[in-house]
């Protein structure tokens, strides 16, 4: 079946099938780690509608909305090579009424970490997620890994908000030499590629020890090496689900998560980690 393009709220009325739906949440700038979501979806679901759209709420005054990468006719090529049915791309006027009021607050998980670097980005981030959910009404969600602490806040709302919506995290996608993908990697110069590599190896340091301050020794480690190149904005240790970070003695599964600036571009990374044991 042909790929249909849905570019308002009616479109998308009409494109919706009858079995289940699953939905992939993407701001376009598709690369093999979309792809490996929409396969994912694809594998799950009768229908598979990939939304794209920037979305301004989530980003700061100071943040790259204006200069995200768009590549929507490339992005199509790609959804319609992985056997996507729909493409949601409305613009931000369809989204968002001028004199809207009514927002998601991510509450005390959504000021932490990635939350407390960012801030109002979490809430941006849900109100969007919510509002793809109210128009898509998908039966299943599929997210990336890769954003660790938005699966994490987004698998909350689903809960306190009593949606019924399967969400599915997918394992984060990586070059060979360890880059996880992200659109924002096209930003990168060679030189701060070579840089930006610095993460993933203060991750797999640390993921090779056991206890937390082990964990975290010897990742930073690896990251101060590289700085000022490298600038650190933070590296922890923190519970899956809540993001808390976890004391000296925790033993279970935790994430690594770290955020630095390389050059002009920032730059998110993070494993799960087992933690003494
Ligand atoms: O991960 C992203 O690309 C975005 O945060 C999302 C989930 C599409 C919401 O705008």
């Amino acid at each position: 079946m042909a790929l249909i393009v849905a570019r308002n709220r009616a479109d998308l009325r009409k494109a919706r099938g009858d079995g289940p739906v699953a939905l992939v949440p993407t701001m376009g700038a598709l690369h093999e780690g979309h792809r490996s979501l929409i396969r994912d979806a694809r594998a799950r679901a009768a229908q598979v509608v990939v939304s794209i759209f920037v979305n301004p709420l989530q980003f700061g005054p100071h943040e790259d909305f204006s200069r995200y990468p768009r590549t929507f006719e490339a992005d199509l090529a790609v959804c319609e090579a992985e056997g996507a049915d729909v493409v949601f791309a409305p613009s931000a006027e369809d989204m968002y009424a001028p004199d809207r009021q009514v927002s998601l607050h991510s509450g005390e998980m959504g000021r932490i970490v990635e939350g407390a670097a960012r801030p109002g980005h979490f809430d941006g981030m849900l109100t969007v997620v919510l509002k793809l959910f109210n128009l898509v009404q998908p039966d299943l969600a599929v997210f990336g890994q890769k954003d660790a602490q938005q699966l994490a806040m987004i698998r909350r709302m689903v809960a306190d908000l009593d949606l019924d919506i399967e969400i599915v995290g997918a394992p984060t996608v990586r070059e060979p030499d360890g880059l996880a993908l992200s659109s924002r990697n096209r930003y990168l110069s060679a030189a701060d590629r070579q840089v930006a590599l610095v993460l993933s190896r203060a991750l797999r340091a640390g993921a090779a020890q056991a206890a937390a301050p082990k964990i975290l020794g010897a990742a930073r480690a690896v990251l101060d090496a590289a700085a000022p190149a490298l600038d650190l904005d933070y590296l922890v240790l923190v519970d899956p689900s809540t993001f808390a970070e976890v004391g000296e003695s925790y033993s279970g599964a935790a994430v690594l998560a770290v955020a630095a600036r390389v050059g002009a571009t920032r730059l998110i990374d993070n494993v799960v980690v087992s933690v003494g044991g």
